[in-house]
């Protein structure tokens, strides 16, 4: 008879046959990063997650690196909104002083930006508005501003996470022909139009005010169409593709995994851990458990990367493990 269990016999056995491996290198920590001073505040629907000003920062970054984690995903809660996003390029903007602080005081902390403008716009949408939708060019100009004016802060990776069409081409070309050929780009390729980034949105003040995000981010339905965007952005150049949400999208990661030569992302976004912190506070279920197994089968399902607001708490129990 064939006999499955005797590989599972003890623990010694187990970790020999033991097939996928959560390592701290493989999480990158989103931080959110305020205007303004003296501000440390909770995120109600984020349990453990807090939006930091400048002033206030170094604490967390000291954990981040005492923890081992080896790069911060940076998300900006600017003072000023107006209809373009244009603080997203100015020089001065928070996502750049903090790029500029970070870099400075923190030099070996992989900085990357996510690069959109839904907190940054009065209509909270990922673009400028023409006749009450996105205009796909129009906002592709001003991504290349905004792109130039963090690589002009010293950031070390570029996320564009607008999903407007040609995004990557637009991006390598404005990197390129500013000398920035090094800097590398990690597309947010395969984004759905997802109810799990509900917590993020209270988060990053980044709600749509009319409309939803149909017409630009990804059908939930749609699995083929995944591939056809993850072509577009391999071929664009993009260097580390990324899929959004992580959870329900796991057979998306996969997918990419199998199609593409390239090291594979994905998001674990702020409804997922909401829905785990609040059952584990509840004492329904043991957060760190599904914790470290829902991390687990993102990496399982394909992920070389994980973005995740567990990435702190990941981190210790590895280190004590
Ligand atoms: C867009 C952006 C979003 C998230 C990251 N970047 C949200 C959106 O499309 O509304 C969501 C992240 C999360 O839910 O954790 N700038």
């Amino acid at each position: 008879m064939f006999r499955t269990r005797r590989l599972r016999k003890s623990e010694g056995i187990r970790r020999l046959v033991r097939e996928t491996k959560l390592s701290i290198d493989d999480l990158i920590y989103p931080v959110f990063i305020e205007e303004g001073k003296n501000i440390e505040a909770e995120i109600v629907s984020m349990p453990g997650i807090k939006r930091f000003s400048l002033d206030r920062i170094s604490k967390e970054l000291d954990e981040i690196l005492f923890l081992n984690i080896p790069a911060v995903m940076l998300f900006g809660i600017p003072s000023n909104k107006d209809d373009q996003g244009t603080e997203t390029w100015n020089d001065n903007g928070i996502i750049q002083q903090a790029i500029r602080f970070i870099k400075k005081k923190y030099p070996s902390l992989y900085v990357i930006s996510d690069v959109c403008f839904c907190e940054y716009t009065s209509h909270g949408h990922c673009g400028v508005i023409q006749d009450d939708d996105v205009d796909n060019d129009a906002t592709l100009l001003n991504i290349a501003k905004q792109v130039i004016s963090h690589a002009n802060a010293g950031v070390d990776m570029v996320a564009p996470s607008g999903m407007m069409d040609g995004t990557i081409s637009m991006v390598r070309e404005s990197l390129d022909n500013t000398g920035y050929v090094n800097l590398p780009i990690m597309a947010y390729s395969v984004k759905y139009e997802s109810a799990f980034y509900g917590p993020f949105r209270d988060a990053a003040d980044s709600s749509p005010t009319f409309g939803d995000r149909k017409t630009y981010q990804m059908d939930p339905s749609n699995r083929d169409e995944a591939l056809r965007e993850a072509t577009f952005d391999d071929q664009e150049g993009a260097d580390i593709l990324m899929v959004k949400p992580a959870l329900s999208y796991l057979d998306i990661v996969r997918d990419l995994k199998n199609n593409f030569d390239r090291p594979i992302a994905c998001y674990n976004v702020s409804g997922e851990y909401a829905m785990i912190k609040s059952a584990a506070e509840k004492g329904w279920i043991d957060g760190e458990k599904v914790m470290m197994e829902s991390l687990l089968s993102m990496k399982r399902a394909g992920a070389d990367i994980i973005i995740t607001y567990f990435a702190k708490e990941a981190a210790k129990f590895l280190l004590k493990s």
